[in-house]
């Protein structure tokens, strides 16, 4: 089996950074002061159960969300910097495609936005070429969205977010909803994307057994973090055989030490 801890050569820096991240919602705390990095060039999983704060923290990171505080730097920038536009592919939970439109009809649509003006009409359609190819779409370009498997439907939602050759790729649960096999296609595609453009990925998931599949993990749970660790380093810490038994480990040394606070309070 591939050893995925072992991250890619090069890569080197971060491509977050975050100190005592907050972010509120509504009335509530829903991240509360968060300090982690992702590298750059790896695949960094952000893993929690429903409602922990994964896709209110993609938001804060691609810049979509309000009522952040503490630092949040993205690829050397303040996150939401206007530079960093078309440096993020951001996929998110609920991804747009149009199914009234062929794979290559929302991948020209999309790149349009991104790109504009006649004089980019040929770099369009040789990105639109080269995304629809980096997600193995060229046999089905000319098909209808509508008419695509779940699995199919997750890959076009990718190729958009490829368009600009992104350094940094957002991705909040890719696979919710895919069968095995597709999860496991979609991750090789993930390691793929890694190794051959260099790029950084953050891929969020509730899934634990993906979590395997990440160079590093935060693993979040109730808007803090855990852990910020590699999956191996996660086990050996927590004495476990699996990342869910460590995130399981996690939670309950969480629950002490916070019994024990409010017992000497
Ligand atoms: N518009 C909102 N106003 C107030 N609270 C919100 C709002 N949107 C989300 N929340 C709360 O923020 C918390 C984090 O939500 P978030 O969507 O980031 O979780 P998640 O980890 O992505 O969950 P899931 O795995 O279900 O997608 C949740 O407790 C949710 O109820
Ligand atoms: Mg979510």
């Amino acid at each position: 089996m591939m050893n995925y801890s072992e991250p890619p050569p090069g890569g080197a820096g971060q491509a977050v950074q975050a100190q005592a991240l907050t972010v509120v919602r509504g009335t509530r705390e829903v991240l509360r002061g968060l300090d982690f990095t992702v590298p750059r060039g790896q695949i960094t999983g952000l893993l929690g159960p429903s409602g922990c704060g994964k896709s209110t923290l993609m938001r804060a990171i691609v810049g979509t969300q309000a009522k952040v505080t503490g630092t949040l730097d993205v690829l050397g920038h303040p996150a939401g910097h206007a530079t960093l536009r078309t440096r993020i592919g951001y996929v998110t939970q609920a991804p747009s495609v149009y199914d009234d439109l062929t794979v290559r009809q929302n991948l020209a649509y999309f790149a349009a936005i991104l790109d504009p003006g006649r004089a980019a009409a040929e770099r369009r359609h040789e990105n639109v070429t080269r995304a629809i190819a980096d997600v193995d779409l060229t046999t089905r370009a000319d098909a209808l969205a509508g008419n695509l498997s779940g699995g199919q439907r997750s890959r076009v939602s990718l190729a958009v977010a490829l368009l600009g050759t992104p350094e940094l790729l957002v991705l909040d649960e890719p696979t919710v909803g895919l069968d095995p096999v597709l999860r496991r296609d979609l991750w090789a595609l993930f390691h793929t994307i890694a190794a051959t453009r260099g790029a950084t990925l953050l891929i969020s998931s509730h899934v634990m057994d993906e979590a395997e599949r990440c160079h590093r993990l935060l693993l979040m749970r109730d808007g803090e973090l855990l852990a910020d660790d590699t999956p191996d380093a996660l086990r050996t810490r927590t004495a476990t055989e699996t990342v869910e038994a460590a995130f399981l480990h996690l939670v309950d040394e969480a629950k002490k030490s916070t019994t024990k606070k409010e017992q000497t309070q």
